[in-house]
């Protein structure tokens, strides 16, 4: 019955037309606006049976995306058509407003929390100006630490300073919450780098926490694989290799197969096969005591990546700038994506 109505109402959307920014305006609010029919079908949408949603579902998408289309497209014809200046109409409606597309990081970061939610991860964050005792010291910094130095974060004043990573939030939320805690903290971080295609003073991360009775490295090992084959596909390879950090003992980098050249090499992967996507380990038994947990009760891993970076492998793009020059020929690739 509601599939029937909305291939019906499919093929109303495929034969609209309109010749004046008055008719579009209406075929706007009678399809798109709140009191439109596909709000009213989206009303109708709640009753259908549980089995049937799925599919009445990817039916309903179809239709509003061909609904925003045919409209935009008929705004965009009506646009060429009256492009003198003696077609210009000063007080014309400003309807139908082009629809905007999400941002490319909002769509990799959304992805990034669903693919975790699936494995038991909830959300949290946490403040983008952060003390030295979250960004550093209870994260096993040592004092001379090069990261403390001017040259690499930005300080507020003494002590206080843009946090340089994410992981400042496994802090705060060890801090407030009992364990176990199974959690991922996405957000904004800052760095006092120079700005070029390969790197910028802004940008996003994601970091995961996972901290309970015995937990190993191959809980580690095994959530991370799962991770790059969500997000890279199914052939997606990884390997770890030993690194350090601070905060985590022992450390790992990991790197996937190149998803640009399928790991036969490329200039991306610097035709090695494969390129380095996050940095992860055990939690240090310090960190934990830094938040009153015993080590030798409790363990747990860690990982962080960089959004941007995710983002560039995903739809091959070569300079983090274009993430921040909010130029639409840019963004607005990323509609289907
Ligand atoms: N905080 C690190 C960075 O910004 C990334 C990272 C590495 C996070 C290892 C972790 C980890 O949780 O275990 O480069």
């Amino acid at each position: 019955m509601i599939l029937e109505k909305i291939q019906e109402l499919l093929q109303r959307v495929d034969a609209l037309q309109a010749t004046t920014a008055e008719e579009i305006e209406n075929l706007r609010i009678q399809y798109l606006s709140k009191k439109g029919e596909l709000n009213a079908l989206m009303n109708e949408f709640r009753n259908v049976p549980a089995e049937q949603k799925k599919e009445v579902g990817i039916r309903i998408n179809e239709l509003k995306q061909k609904a925003f289309d045919k409209i935009n497209s008929l705004r965009d014809a009506l646009g060429s058509s009256s492009d003198s200046d003696s077609d210009l109409d000063i007080p014309r409606t400003a309807y139908p407003i082009r629809l905007g597309t999400r941002h490319p990081l909002t769509l990799v970061k959304n992805e990034i929390i669903d693919i975790f939610s699936r494995l038991g991860f909830s959300l949290a964050e946490g403040p983008e100006i952060e003390d030295d005792w979250h960004v550093f010291s209870s994260m096993n910094f040592a004092d001379d630490h090069p990261a403390r130095d001017m040259q690499d974060t930005f300080f507020v004043e003494k002590d206080v300073a843009l946090r340089t990573h994410t992981s400042s939030v496994q802090i705060r939320c060890l801090e407030k919450e009992t364990v176990p805690v199974r959690k991922i903290f996405p957000g904004r971080v800052f760095r006092n780098e120079a700005i070029s295609a390969r790197a910028h003073c802004m940008f996003h991360q994601v970091e995961g926490l996972y901290v309970d009775k015995n937990v190993s490295f191959k809980d580690l090992k095994q959530v991370l694989l799962y991770f790059a084959e969500e997000m890279f596909g199914p052939d997606t390879k990884i390997r770890l290799r030993p690194s350090y950090f601070p905060f985590t003992e022992p450390s790992a980098e990991m790197d996937v197969t190149c998803s640009i050249c399928g790991g036969k090499g490329c200039n991306i992967c610097k035709n090695s096969g494969w390129v380095e996507i996050l940095g992860c380990g055990m939690v240090d038994p310090n960190v934990l005591k830094n938040c009153n947990i015993d080590p030798s009760v409790y363990s747990g891993y860690a990982f962080g990546m960089g959004i941007e970076r995710i983002s560039m492998l995903k739809y091959n793009t070569n300079d983090i700038r274009l993430y921040f020059d909010n130029d639409v020929r840019f963004l607005s690739q990323f509609k289907n994506a």
